[in-house]
């Protein structure tokens, strides 16, 4: 592949997925069909615990991301797993039809899931929307704006002393003195170009 980077450009927002259990930071979401209850799609990494949630669950939410969000959210919902933190105690919730949206969001969706897509590493979870609400009239954050502010957004911590290496599109970090060829990231699965050296 001459520049697999090109993919960033695919323009999409950014949306805090949430079941009753926890949930986890998507950008991969599309409004699928146009009826008065459309249609949405999210794709989740199998890798996720929030696949098995959306796989157990028969409801799920997405909560639309402002510019403005406090990016200690982006941080906990996509940084960390819901099977070692309990994300939703941290972060101000409401529920609505039995899944916890997040109030610091311009507003939130609630879909009904009808059908789960395989996709390689991903499932495909094709809900269809049955509750929304708009929070507040913001600039929706893309995730063009994230990976142009990242740096600001989310402020990577490294362990003294160690030669670190971050990934770019997630923030996640390896320690050693090279990343290895066939390394893919544990949490957002991209290869080795997308980490560069902490300094
Ligand atoms: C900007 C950004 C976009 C992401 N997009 C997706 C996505 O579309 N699908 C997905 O499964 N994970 C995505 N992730 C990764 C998950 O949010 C992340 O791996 C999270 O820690 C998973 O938590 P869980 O194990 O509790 O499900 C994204 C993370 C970030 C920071």
């Amino acid at each position: 592949m001459k520049n697999p980077k090109i993919t960033r450009k695919i323009t999409q927002g950014m949306y805090v997925l949430t079941t009753p259990e926890g949930g986890c930071v998507v950008d991969a979401v599309s409004r699928v069909s146009a009826s008065e209850r459309p249609r949405f799609a999210v794709a989740v990494a199998k890798k996720n615990h929030s696949h098995q949630l959306l796989a157990d669950g028969e409801k799920f939410a997405l909560s639309i991301v402002g510019e403005k969000c406090d990016p200690q959210m982006i941080e906990t919902f996509g940084f960390k797993s819901c099977k070692d933190t309990d994300k939703l105690a941290t972060i101000e919730t409401e529920t609505i039809e039995g899944v916890p949206v997040v109030k610091d969001t311009l507003g939130y969706l609630v879909c009904k899931k009808i059908d789960a897509v395989d996709c390689d590493t991903h499932t495909l979870y094709i809900g269809e929307m049955i509750e929304g609400d708009v929070y507040e009239d913001g600039v929706p954050m893309t995730y063009a704006y994230y990976q142009d502010h990242k740096d600001d957004l989310i402020k990577t911590e490294t362990e003294q002393g160690k030669t670190a290496w971050v990934c770019k599109a997630c923030g996640y970090v390896y320690y050693g003195d090279e990343v290895p060829d066939d390394y893919k990231c544990p949490l957002c699965g991209l290869g080795k170009e997308y980490f560069e050296k902490k300094v």
